[in-house]
């Protein structure tokens, strides 16, 4: 690994920038489908407030968080008071009233981890899931879209990263590899270590927007307007940082020690965060610290099994960037 640590980036990278940049073209949704989704929301805003007038429904994920793929699903958070109502009885009075709308496949999911009534909208053809109370997802949605608006080549190199884990089966959570979200936070890591840096670290900087959640402080410079310069010094290509990333991934991340946290821009120790151990389920074979929610390992989900599949992909990315004649192609083959 050490050998393989320093290897120099070939020469003939930047030849693979208009076509890794095709690849992202190719994956933004269309603007008419921005619309669809708009229409969506506002045939379930309309039932909501009608049911419940003080609620609000917001997007969140992919959606709402300028990482989405065209024909992402939406999900959808239902934020209200509930006093002492639980959450599966709010899901399965709104299964019950948005089923009577000709909505196909309203389901209920209700003892899911995250419960969830699930439909789809059988005009515009957009599946949906709708949770309750889920608002620092609606928080570190607003995180990442608020990232994605400083350097473009954040949601270029995403959208690369989320196409190559979906194609080669590393974005499935229930076996064991990474979510979406895990990967966007990997990126924007990513990139708040370049030298010069390209994204700088928003919580580490004047807090300009503040809210509690679930008893969680989210505090951090929103104002990324002001920021549109910050990662000019940084002059690298995005297939150069495509191959920097799957390179850092496979020879560079200290796995046994490192904790990678975009709150701090920087790494931790596990020790410090004393995920040293095996507690439960959480094996902390991978670190990825989520922004807001401290205690929460992204990475948790990896298991003995899983870590090594997903170090051979990153190996196997790797091995492309530097000496395949079509990376482009070759890096997306199915598995
Ligand atoms: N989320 C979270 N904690 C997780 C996983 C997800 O808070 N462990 C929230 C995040 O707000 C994230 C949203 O759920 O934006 C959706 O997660 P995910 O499906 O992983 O990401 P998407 O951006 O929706 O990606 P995809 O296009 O693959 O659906
Ligand atoms: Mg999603």
């Amino acid at each position: 690994r050490n050998v393989k640590r320093q290897m120099a980036c070939r020469s003939d990278i930047n030849s693979f920038n208009a076509p890794f940049l095709a690849v992202f073209e190719s994956l933004i949704p269309a603007d008419e489908e921005k619309v669809k989704q708009k229409q969506l929301m506002m045939l379930l805003e309309k039932h909501v407030s009608k049911e419940w007038p003080e609620a609000r429904l917001h997007v969140y994920g992919s959606c709402a968080n300028s990482f989405g793929f065209s024909k992402s699903d939406i999900d959808v958070c239902l934020a209200m008071e509930l006093g002492n109502i639980d959450k599966s009885e709010i899901l399965l009075k709104l299964a019950d009233i948005l089923q009577s709308d000709n909505l196909q496949n309203v389901q209920a999911l209700t003892r899911a981890r995250v419960p969830i009534v699930k439909l789809k909208d059988p005009v515009t053809g957009i599946s949906c899931d709708i949770c309750v109370n889920n608002v620092l997802a609606v928080v570190n949605t607003k995180l990442l879209r608020d990232y994605a608006q400083i350097d473009v080549r954040l949601r270029q190199l995403a959208f690369i990263i989320k196409h190559w884990a979906k194609s080669r089966g590393v974005n499935e959570t229930y076996q064991g590899t990474l979510s979406s979200y895990a990967y966007v936070l990997m990126c924007i890591h990513f990139l708040q270590q370049r030298r010069p840096a390209i994204l700088p670290c928003l919580q580490g900087m004047e807090i300009t927007y503040f809210t509690i959640v679930d008893n969680v402080e989210c505090a951090y410079f929103d104002q990324v307007e002001k920021l549109q310069n910050f990662g000019l010094r940084n002059g690298e290509s995005i297939a150069q940082l495509v191959w920097a990333f799957f390179h850092y991934w496979a020879y560079c991340h200290d796995y046994a020690n490192d904790v990678i946290s975009v709150r701090t821009g920087s790494t931790l120790s596990k020790r410090a965060k004393d995920w040293t151990r095996r507690v439960g389920n959480d094996r902390h074979l991978i670190c990825i610290e989520d922004p807001f929610e401290v205690s929460h390992d992204l990475g948790r989900v990896v298991d003995k099994y899983s870590i090594r599949v997903l170090r051979e992909e990153f190996e196997r990315a790797a091995e492309i960037m530097q000496y395949d004649h079509n990376p482009c192609v070759t890096l997306f083959e199915p598995y």
